[in-house]
């Protein structure tokens, strides 16, 4: 499989068709004047083919029990750890049969799909001593939800490479009422609720074919990895659950994100690069990301969101083939005073709207801070943001552009 990011594609349109939109915040020296030629792909990825393992094995025969009751925790631990030593050799996978398997949160490891058959649906558990607590990222300094550490997310993984989580649209189910419902009530002073997936430090990342539905918080959170491709996903959660965002690809290079149906609480896609001054030291840019054939709803969120936590910086961004139903705005950039780091080279074409507040929105003043010690001179620079072939319809308000 390969993602190819090119930019001669924008080249083959009459300019008289381009809106350039060129912004800079607060006047500061990043005042751009004149399109930039957009940056030459860098990279394409490939990989080996999926269900290629050559070791496999049925959760069933780690004593699970798919009856929606029975906690699966120890059974999914176990199977990836009975799996890990053999992934070197050409590769394990894990089959889930289809049940109701109720889990806490597990890591998976390196060589290794996580196959859900249709009809296995995994059951996030809402027992808290399920999940363990980790440490905040560095980019961020603390939770997204309090300051201090954050409960583990459904699956996680960290410092891998190859690994796969698909199915023939089998689910993941977050049941994340327990989560929003003790959140809206200030129940999180310490410690942040779980994602239903994230992958931290991995390359060769595949999500595909499942659907996620109802996820505590964020649900698919790539951070600091390397080609990632998360393709014919559906996401499904109700439109007032807090935090509710569909996928987050967070200081990572190289992302396709394909063929994805999103109804979500928040942002359907949220760029990330990490919080302020925690995302300025440790610079990890979002890149090389191409976002096509998405269909989002979210009345009160974006589309494609780009920030606001954007201090590692975004770039060179492909958002194509998009259709949004009544959907707050399309693509919003979201930004404040603190944030330093950059969004510039953003394409975005074909995008399709029934039912918006904004068409366009820009946000400079999205003053949320990990704390106090933010630098009120780390001013975030926008520029170089093109769209073209913008179709609305009953729109409330086309354009609204705030700076700092
Ligand atoms: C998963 O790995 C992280 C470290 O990356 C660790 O803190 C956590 O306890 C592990 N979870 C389980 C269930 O072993
Ligand atoms: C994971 O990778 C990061 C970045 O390379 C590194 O700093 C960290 O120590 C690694 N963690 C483990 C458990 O290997
Ligand atoms: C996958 O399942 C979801 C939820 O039932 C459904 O909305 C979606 O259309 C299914 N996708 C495919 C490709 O069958
Ligand atoms: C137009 O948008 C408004 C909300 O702004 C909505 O109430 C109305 O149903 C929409 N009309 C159509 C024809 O979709």
């Amino acid at each position: 499989m390969e993602l190819f990011i090119r930019s001669k594609h924008f080249k083959m349109i009459r300019p008289s068709f381009i809106i350039l939109v060129v912004f800079a915040l607060s006047g500061i020296p990043v005042i751009e004047s004149r399109h930039r030629p957009s940056p030459k792909p860098k990279t394409s990825i490939e990989y080996s083919a999926l269900n290629c393992r050559k070791h496999r094995a049925v959760l069933t025969e780690f004593g699970a029990v798919g009856d929606g009751k029975t906690s699966n925790t120890k059974a999914f631990r176990d199977a990836i750890s009975t799996l890990r030593p053999m992934a070197a050799d050409g590769g394990v996978q894990l089959i889930v049969p289809p049940g109701k398997w109720l889990t806490g949160s597990f890591n998976l490891t390196s060589h290794f799909t996580l196959f859900i058959q249709k009809g296995a649906t995994l059951l996030a558990s809402q027992d808290e001593s399920e999940y363990p607590v980790v440490a905040p990222l560095p980019s961020y300094g603390r939770g997204r939800d309090a300051p201090g550490p954050r409960f583990a997310s459904l699956i996680s993984g960290s410092n891998l490479t190859d690994v796969i989580i698909t199915g023939n649209n089998g689910t993941i189910d977050g049941q994340g009422k327990y989560w929003w419902v003790k959140f809206k009530s200030g129940g999180f002073k310490s410690i942040t609720r779980p994602y239903l997936i994230e992958i931290i430090f991995s390359q060769n990342v595949q999500i595909s074919d499942v659907t996620l539905i109802d996820s505590p918080s964020w649900n698919i959170h790539p951070v600091y990895c390397e080609n990632v491709i998360v393709k014919g996903v559906t996401i499904l959660a109700p439109i007032d659950s807090p935090n509710t965002d569909g996928i987050d690809p967070d200081s990572c290079t190289n992302t396709l994100i394909e063929d994805c149906y999103v109804v979500s609480g928040d942002d359907c896609i949220a760029v990330k690069s990490g919080w302020d001054q925690y995302g300025i030291k440790i610079a990890m840019p979002t890149q090389q990301l191409s976002i096509r054939r998405l269909t989002c709803i979210s009345p009160d969120s974006a589309g494609v969101a780009l920030g606001s936590e954007m201090s590692g910086g975004i770039k060179d961004v492909r958002i194509e083939d998009i259709t949004l139903i009544q959907t707050q705005s399309a693509i919003r950039i979201k930004t404040a005073v603190g944030r330093g780091g950059y969004v510039k080279d953003i394409f975005a074409r074909r995008i399709t709207m029934k039912t918006m507040k904004y068409v366009f929105w820009m946000s400079g003043a999205y003053n949320q801070h990990p704390d106090d010690k933010w630098d009120p001179k780390a001013l975030p620079v926008v520029q170089n943001i093109n769209y073209r072939d913008m179709m609305a319809e009953n729109v409330t308000i086309a354009a609204r552009l705030e700076g700092i």
